[in-house]
Formats: C-alpha cells, sequence, structure tokens
C-alpha cells in the first residue's frame, strides 16, 4: 500500500524526520528558510499533509493543494493559517503547544531583564571601545525584583512567564478573556482589566494570540496609559502592538523602552525606526528555540501530521469541528 505524500515546507530536525519515517512519503525543503512560493505550490500539488511553519496557509495555498487532508503547524501561534477556509475543506489543522513552553518563558524573561538592565546597550557600548572611565549613573536601569508584571493573556507561556516572576518577587497581575482561579491561586495573580495592568505595571508582558480582537491592541491609547518608567516586551505577534505607535513611546519617553521578540513584518526590514532606538531590545523570533523545544516541536508536528494521515484524532487539532470519526 502506497504511504501518503507529505510536503515539509521547511527543514526540521532528525526528532521529526524520525517519526515521517515509513509513515508518509515526504519530501522537504532542504536550502535555508522555506519553500518559495512557486516550489511550494506545485509541491502541494498531490500532497496529503504538510508541515508549515512560518508560511502564509491562504486560500491559494488550499487551491493548490486539492488532496490535503492535514495542515500540521510547526508552532503554537497559528495565526498564518486561514483556519476558517481549511475547516471548509475538511483539512485538519494542528499546533504545537506545550513543548515549547519553559523556552518561550525563558526567553520572554530574558526580555524582562536585558530591557531592564540595558544589557544589549551596555554590550555595544563594551565593544565599541566606549567604556573609558566609571562613573555612578553608568548603564543605570531599572529593578526587576519587587516590580510588578503585567501579563497580557495568561496562558500556558504567560503562566510560565508568571512563575518565574513570582521567584523574582514580583507582583502579578493579569488580563484576559477568562480569570484563572487556579493560576490565581498558585501564582498569586491577581485579574485586571487591560487598562489597569497598563497603569499599574512595571513591565507590560504580551502573551495574547494574534486575532481579529487582539490586532492593534496595544497602540497609542494603550502606550500612554502605561508609567514613564514601564517596559513593554512582546514574545507574542508583532501585529499585537502598533509599531509606529510604539516608536513614537520609545522615542520620545512615553515609556522607559521595549523588549521584542516578535514584529508586524518578519524578518524585520532593516530600515525599520525601532531598531535605531537604544531603549529598545530586539531579537529575531526566537522565543522557542532551544534545542529541546525545537526537538520537541519536530516530533509534535509530524506527530499530529501522522495521526491525521492514519486516521486518528491528533493531539493538538485547532480545528475540531473538521473531525468525524
Ligand atoms: C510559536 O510557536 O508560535 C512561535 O512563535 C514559533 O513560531
Amino acid at each position: 500500500m502506497s504511504l501518503p505524500k507529505v510536503y515539509v515546507c521547511f527543514s526540521i530536525q532528525e526528532a521529526g524526520l524520525a517519526v515521517l519515517r515509513g509513515n508518509v512519503d515526504f519530501e522537504m525543503w532542504e536550502s535555508d528558510g522555506t519553500a518559495p512560493k512557486d516550489i511550494l505550490l506545485k509541491k502541494l500539488a498531490d500532497a496529503e499533509g504538510a508541515i508549515v511553519g512560518h508560511v502564509k496557509v491562504d486560500e491559494e495555498f488550499l487551491d493548490a493543494a486539492p488532496n490535503l487532508k492535514v495542515v500540521s503547524n510547526f508552532g503554537v501561534g497559528y495565526d498564518n493559517i486561514d483556519v476558517p477556509a481549511a475547516s471548509k475543506r475538511g483539512v485538519c489543522v494542528t499546533n504545537t503547544p506545550g513543548v515549547l513552553t519553559e523556552a518561550t518563558a525563558d526567553l520572554g524573561f530574558s526580555l524582562i531583564l536585558a530591557s531592564a538592565r540595558r544589557l544589549m546597550e551596555a554590550n555595544v557600548f563594551l565593544r565599541s571601545g566606549e567604556w573609558n572611565t566609571w562613573n555612578a549613573e553608568l548603564m543605570v536601569g531599572v529593578d526587576v525584583y519587587g516590580a510588578t508584571v503585567g501579563i497580557v493573556g495568561l496562558g500556558q507561556i504567560g503562566q510560565a512567564v508568571a512563575r518565574r516572576a513570582k521567584g523574582f518577587g514580583m507582583k502579578i497581575l493579569y488580563c484576559g478573556d477568562n480569570r484563572k482561579p487556579e493560576a490565581e491561586a498558585s501564582l498569586g495573580a491577581k485579574y485586571v482589566s487591560l487598562d489597569e495592568l497598563l497603569r499599574e505595571s512595571d513591565f507590560v508582558s504580551l502573551h495574547c494570540p494574534l486575532n481579529d480582537k487582539t490586532r492593534g491592541l496595544i497602540g497609542e491609547r494603550e502606550l500612554k496609559m502605561m508609567k514613564k518608567t514601564a517596559i513593554l516586551i512582546n514574545i507574542a505577534r508583532g501585529a499585537v502592538v502598533d509599531q509606529k505607535a510604539l516608536f513614537r513611546a520609545c522615542s520620545e519617553k512615553w515609556i522607559y523602552g521595549a523588549g521584542l521578540d516578535v514584529f508586524e513584518c518578519e524578518p524585520v526590514p532593516l530600515d525599520e525606526p525601532l531598531l535605531n532606538l537604544k531603549n529598545v531590545t530586539t531579537l529575531p523570533h526566537i522565543g522557542s528555540a532551544s534545542r529541546a523545544s525545537r526537538d520537541g516541536m519536530a516530533s509534535c508536528a509530524a506527530s499530529n501530521l501522522v495521526a491525521a494521515l492514519q486516521g486518528k484524532r491528533p493531539a493538538n487539532l485547532v480545528n475540531p469541528e473538521v473531525w468525524r470519526v
């Protein structure tokens, strides 16, 4: 019996390939980055499954793949996928929650520390030969220990950041669609409105998914509500923040600064004005980039895909409405 054909749009780790071998007939884009669109659309012609990363799965993608049964996203956020369009065609969509939670929270907390204590700026200062003397105001930053962190979206990653914050003696506020009584009890977190969170927090840390409700959630009004000494951390999705307003906030000192792992457009163009600001720490979307996390994502994405193609309900099905036994 022939195995179902699968296209893997970028090179994934051996941990994922080991799951695919013997279960599907797969082809993978072996070069750097993601398969260019023209090649991708051709490869999809006979694919029953696809593993995608930062690839737009829209009507054009789905039209090119008439046999598609499953789109397995390598990542927890799936704003790159038009889920209703996939569901309309009966295509399963899966993602990789859990395996990347702690690594992503580590990175989020690193951004809190790096932004507060000006680590990137200090590194450049030293290497460029500016460290000629000592003075009492040299690279003075803001305190993390004992400060207040406001978590926007207390999901798995938000909670993992909150656990780290607890270890730093921080007061934890959170907002979101639903209260989380268990997290409130274990973390001592307080549920507040977004406005109260913005007004009270020393660090505002974004952990919500990108969707119609959260696109542009943090704009001029919200940035102006934050303390002048506060720092905005974004490890969610760039488009949750109005980047132009953030540039004004950081350059005109409405807020102390920002730590960003994500941007409206990625890879971020080098002429993005935020990249010129010393009080903005920037990273190339590496939240989940640890060995264990990326191996786990590869294995999880492959397992979801194989399960769906073998008629078993995938562990991380995003659109359960398509699943009929
Ligand atoms: C995710 O899992 O959503 C991360 O941002 C990696 O893309």
